[in-house]
This record gives C-alpha cells, structure tokens and sequence, in this order.
C-alpha cells in the first residue's frame, strides 16, 4: 500500500481507463443490464457504451479523475463532477483492477474525492449504486454517505 499514490489524470491514462472500465464493471453496469434484456445495437456493445461514461467524465471534469498508481501501473480510478452554481459534488464511476480489489484503495479515492470536494467548497457529495452493488452498498456508508433514496431503472425496445 504504501507505495501507491493518488494522481491525477492525464489525457494518456484514457485508454487503461476504458480497460478498467470493460474488466471491472461486468454484472454492476446498466449498460450490461441493458444488453440482456434488447440485445446488443447499433453494433455497439455495452461495454463500448460504459466506457464511453468515462471519456465523458474526463472531458467534462478532467482535474477531478484521480487515479491509484504504483509506479506506471494504474490500479485504479474514481471520476467526479463538479456543479459549483448547486455547491455539489458527484462520483459517477470508479473501479479498482480485480488483482487489487480488497486493499483499501476504492475508500482512498473515494476519501481523495471528498477532499477535493471540500477543496472546491462544496457543501455536499452524491454517488450511487445498483441494488446489485454489493461493495459499493457496504463501502459508501463506510466512507459516510448515508442512504437518501432509492431509483428504478425503466426502459423498452424502440
Ligand atoms: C467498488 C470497487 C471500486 C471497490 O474497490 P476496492 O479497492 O476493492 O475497495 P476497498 O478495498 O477500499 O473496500 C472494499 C470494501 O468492500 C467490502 N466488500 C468486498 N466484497 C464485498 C461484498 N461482496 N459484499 C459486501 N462488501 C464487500 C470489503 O470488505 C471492503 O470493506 P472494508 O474496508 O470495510 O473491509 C471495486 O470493487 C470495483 O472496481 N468494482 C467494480 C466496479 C464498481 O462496482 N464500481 C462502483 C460502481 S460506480
């Protein structure tokens, strides 16, 4: 642990983060949820379409993307938002390669994130998880977020 660090992102990290996007979120992504139910389209698969969240996420707030690294090695990455006119900060992705899941590393970025997020004042964070979450329904409480509501995902076949 101790010769893991949290930095931030730079443009040529984009590609190992949609790798660790595609590895880490299979059977927690709605994309994926999607997909069993309408089957794939537009040629395009669900992990194609998650990792496309974080191209946005890094485009949209590319300062607020922390990364855990050792040495080159990306371990892993949490994304966030910034709404300064509402004073809120959101996390909307985060992952953690499967070889380093269990060290502590997904609460050190969530920490990192919260700091930077009273770095920039603001007054309170949101994430969510699915239902189907287990870590995160076990880990964001443990960082301190407390439960405010649950959401249903609808969709149909156009
Ligand atoms: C969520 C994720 C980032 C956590 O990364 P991590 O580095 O393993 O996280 P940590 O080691 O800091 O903490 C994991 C916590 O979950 C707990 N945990 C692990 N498996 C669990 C399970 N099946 N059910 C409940 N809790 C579980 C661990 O015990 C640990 O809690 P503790 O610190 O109180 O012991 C990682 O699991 C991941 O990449 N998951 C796939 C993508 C994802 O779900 N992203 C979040 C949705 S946006």
């Amino acid at each position: 642990m101790t010769d893991i660090t949290v930095r931030t992102f730079r443009p040529t990290d984009l590609p190992v983060l949609r790798q660790i996007t595609v590895d880490s979120f299979s059977g927690v992504a709605l994309e994926q949820m999607l997909e069993e139910r309408f089957g794939q389209w537009n040629e395009r698969s669900w992990k194609a379409r998650k990792a496309d969240h974080i191209d946005d996420d890094c485009a949209s707030n590319p300062d607020g993307v922390f990364l855990a690294v050792r040495g080159d090695q990306i371990l892993g990455y949490i994304t966030t938002r910034v709404d300064r006119h509402n004073s809120r900060g959101r996390i909307p992705n985060m992952a953690v390669t499967e070889e380093a899941r269990g060290l502590g590393l997904g609460r050190r970025l969530i920490n990192h994130a919260l700091g930077y997020f009273r770095d920039q004042g603001l007054h309170v964070a949101v994430i969510e998880t699915m239902a189907s979450n287990a870590v995160g329904q076990h880990l964001y409480p443990s960082c301190g977020f407390e439960e405010v509501a649950r959401q249903v995902h609808y969709a149909m076949k156009l």
